[in-house]
Formats: structure tokens, C-alpha cells, sequence
């Protein structure tokens, strides 16, 4: 068994789910990690758990370094099943009074998860915890990503555990930072955050303002998914100073599918377009990309470019699916257009435009394009001139 020794008297006591593809609609190709961690000082401390099917390996994982059953406090940094849901068998086994530390959300979620009566102490913000020759401080971070999230910071070796903030849906044999390519890993940390914290955008900014006006320094942070940030914590709160603020590069992101091709050669037209006036340009159709995968394209570019046929006179249901997913996740201070190619009926266009302008993205103008049926060489020519208005709108923004 790996001991994962995080400092001393620290470990990561979680574990890797290797099998997970799907993470409530997010793509997850190595699978993700449930981090757990146990601080031993004076007093034994648990911060978090594992999902419930892993249960028995957390407990497994634990005892490999001292007996469960010392285990003094246990600390919830946040209600969501896949950190709490082995609180049941965690508390069972080490005592059911043992002190169970949460946000006041926290305790309310709980209770409503669990029906156990356990031993709780919901925790004031910036209320202190001292286990001997450590201290912890407890933040509340709510809507990070639930109401009930909260940060510890141990303030000896400056280590933030971080529940979901800064974490990545990576699984490995790796446990810090500098043991994977940091490209490969800001690339899985960018995916989580255009896919789990975009739409906390707010939230996030306000907590790095207040972490600055604390002065609160980070050696180390250890969030509960992917690997922990020892060699680089700056590089992460750095990216997400810029992603919260909706930082961007002079990009745009054309998604689209197809019925018998003339959309997707409309794509790859407008695409064309775009690129001519220097702007980078992703295209992607969704049968062959993850809503999640597109999403993270989108979190730092300029351009959101929609296209769908009409189909009884609506739009796809794969552009829908996707449009559902992206609304939910709000993307802010983004140009947007559309197109599509239809028969009798050109409806997809509405119905897009509505969407996005729902979105209060600023449609670009005259951004839209529709043509009927199967696009001749005149219509191929509106679609490179649509992209290059794309192009010429994206490079003027600021
Ligand atoms: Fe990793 Fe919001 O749970």
C-alpha cells in the first residue's frame, strides 16, 4: 500500500478512483482522487473522507499509519458525497461521539445527508483549533463549490486544505505537483474549473481578496481532487485570479453538429474565417467532443460561435444538451454567434439567438447566418466572410 506522506505527520489517506468516466456530466479520462488527510499532533485529525464505496480502503489507508480509533476530530471541509459520503462508517468506527468540526451550512447539509445525531461543533469563520504544536483556522468558503464549503488552514507549516478549491479530476500514482508536467496538470486544473467553479466566478475573486488583506501565506495546498500543490501554489492561485476575472485571449470556440453535413461544412468555413484575421480558432463538434472538454476551450476565449440544423424546427439535441450545460455554468464577457443550415424553416437560428442573448453574452452584429439546405460556393463565401466579422469583432475586443 502507498503511504502518501504529505509532511511530517501528515498523509493523504484517500483514494483513487480509477474506473470514473463521468463526473455528474464531466469528463474524467484518468478517473479523479477523493482525498483525505490526517494530521497528526497532540490530537489525531481527519479532514474529510472518501465516497461511500470507498470506505473500507480510507479505513485501510488510515490504519497503515496509526489505529482508526485514535483518531481524536474529524473535520467536514464539505457536505458532497464524494467527501462525505464514508463519514458513516468513519464515525461508526472510531466513535460516534468523537467531535465532527463543520461550517454552521455544513452542519445543516449534514444532518440532512446522515440521519446519525453525531457530535457536531459547526465552526465560526476564523475560528482556531489547536492540536498541540499545530494550529488550524477554519474559512468558510461558501459556494465552493456548495453552501456548506469550508477551507483549513494549518498555520505552522502555512498547508490549506482546500476541498474543492484548486483541485484537479486526476488520478495517479503522483502526490505533489512537481511530479507531473505542470502543463499537463494546469491543463486538468483549468478542466475542473470550467467545469465545477466557473459559475462561482464571484466567489472566487472575493476569497483571493480576502486571503490577500489576511496576508495568508501557502507552502503547500491540498485540495480533495488531483494532486497536492507544494512546488507551484502560486501558479494556481494565480490562474485562478485571471479565470475568475475572465481572463482572455483572442480565441473563439465554434461548436456545432450536423445532419447531412452542411453545418459542419458551414463550420469549417466561418473557422476559416476567423483564423484569416489571426485569431486562434477551435472547432468542435459535438460527436466527437466532450461538453466539458469544450468547456474548458471556452473559458478563455473571446468567441462563443453556436451551430446547429434546424430538426422539427428546433435546434439539434446534442447543440441542446450542450447549450443546457454551458447556460448553467455561465460564461460572462463573451462575443457570441450562430449559424446553421435548415430546410423549410430556420428555427435553430431563433431559438440560438434567443439563448445566448439569455445568457447576456453580446451577440456580435449581424450574428447570425443561416442557409438553406447545402451551401454552394457563394454561400461557403458568406461563411468565411461571417468568420472573418468573428475574426475582426474578437480582435477588437478588449
Ligand atoms: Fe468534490 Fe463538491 O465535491
Amino acid at each position: 500500500m502507498q503511504i502518501k506522506k504529505i509532511s511530517e505527520g501528515i498523509y493523504d489517506v484517500g483514494v483513487n478512483d480509477w474506473n470514473i468516466r463521468d463526473f455528474h456530466g464531466y469528463a474524467t479520462p484518468t478517473g479523479t482522487s477523493y482525498n483525505a488527510y490526517l494530521i497528526i499532533d497532540e490530537k489525531i485529525v481527519l479532514i474529510d473522507t472518501v465516497k461511500k464505496e470507498f470506505s473500507d480502503q480510507l479505513i485501510r489507508n488510515i490504519s497503515a499509519i496509526i489505529d482508526p480509533k485514535k483518531i481524536d476530530i474529524v473535520i467536514s471541509n464539505h457536505t458532497e458525497m464524494d467527501h462525505s459520503g464514508s463519514l458513516p462508517k468513519v464515525m461508526h468506527y472510531i466513535g460516534e461521539n468523537k467531535p465532527l468540526y463543520c461550517s454552521k451550512m455544513g452542519l445543516k447539509n449534514l444532518s440532512m445527508h446522515y440521519p446519525q445525531k453525531w457530535n457536531y461543533h459547526a465552526v465560526e469563520n476564523g475560528e482556531t483549533l489547536n492540536l498541540g504544536k499545530r494550529q488550524l483556522t477554519f474559512l468558510e468558503t461558501r459556494m465552493l463549490h456548495w453552501p456548506d464549503n469550508m477551507f483549513t488552514y494549518e498555520s505552522t507549516e502555512k498547508i490549506l486544505f482546500s476541498s474543492d478549491g484548486f483541485g484537479q479530476h486526476y488520478a495517479g500514482y503522483e502526490i505533489f505537483d512537481d511530479e507531473l508536467d505542470l502543463d499537463e496538470l494546469m491543463q486538468h486544473a483549468k478542466k475542473y474549473y470550467a467545469n465545477i467553479l466557473l459559475l462561482y466566478a464571484g466567489q472566487v475573486t472575493k476569497l483571493l481578496s480576502t486571503v490577500k488583506d489576511m496576508g495568508l501565506e501557502f507552502n503547500m495546498i491540498c485540495p480533495d481532487h488531483g494532486l497536492v500543490w507544494r512546488k507551484n501554489p502560486d501558479a494556481i492561485i494565480k490562474a485562478y485570479d485571471q479565470w475568475s476575472r475572465f481572463t482572455t485571449t483572442n480565441k473563439a470556440v465554434v461548436v456545432y453538429d450536423t445532419m447531412w453535413q452542411s453545418t459542419k461544412l458551414m463550420a469549417e468555413y466561418i473557422s476559416q474565417g476567423i483564423q484569416s484575421e489571426g485569431v486562434i480558432v477551435r472547432p468542435m463538434h459535438l460527436r466527437t467532443c466532450h461538453r466539458s472538454d469544450i468547456m474548458t476551450e471556452i473559458l478563455d476565449a473571446k468567441a462563443i460561435v453556436i451551430g446547429s440544423p434546424t430538426l422539427n424546427n428546433n435546434i439539434y439535441p446534442t447543440v441542446s444538451d450542450f447549450m443546457t450545460y454551458m447556460k448553467g455554468l455561465r460564461p460572462q464577457q463573451k462575443l457570441a454567434a450562430c449559424f446553421g443550415s435548415f430546410g423549410w424553416n430556420g428555427a435553430s437560428i431563433k431559438i440560438l439567438n434567443n439563448e445566448l442573448l439569455s445568457m447576456k453574452l453580446q451577440m456580435i452584429e449581424d450574428g447570425s447566418l443561416k442557409i438553406q439546405y447545402v451551401p454552394d460556393d457563394k454561400g461557403l463565401s458568406e461563411c468565411v466572410e461571417f468568420g472573418k466579422k468573428i475574426g475582426k469583432a474578437v480582435c477588437k475586443q478588449e
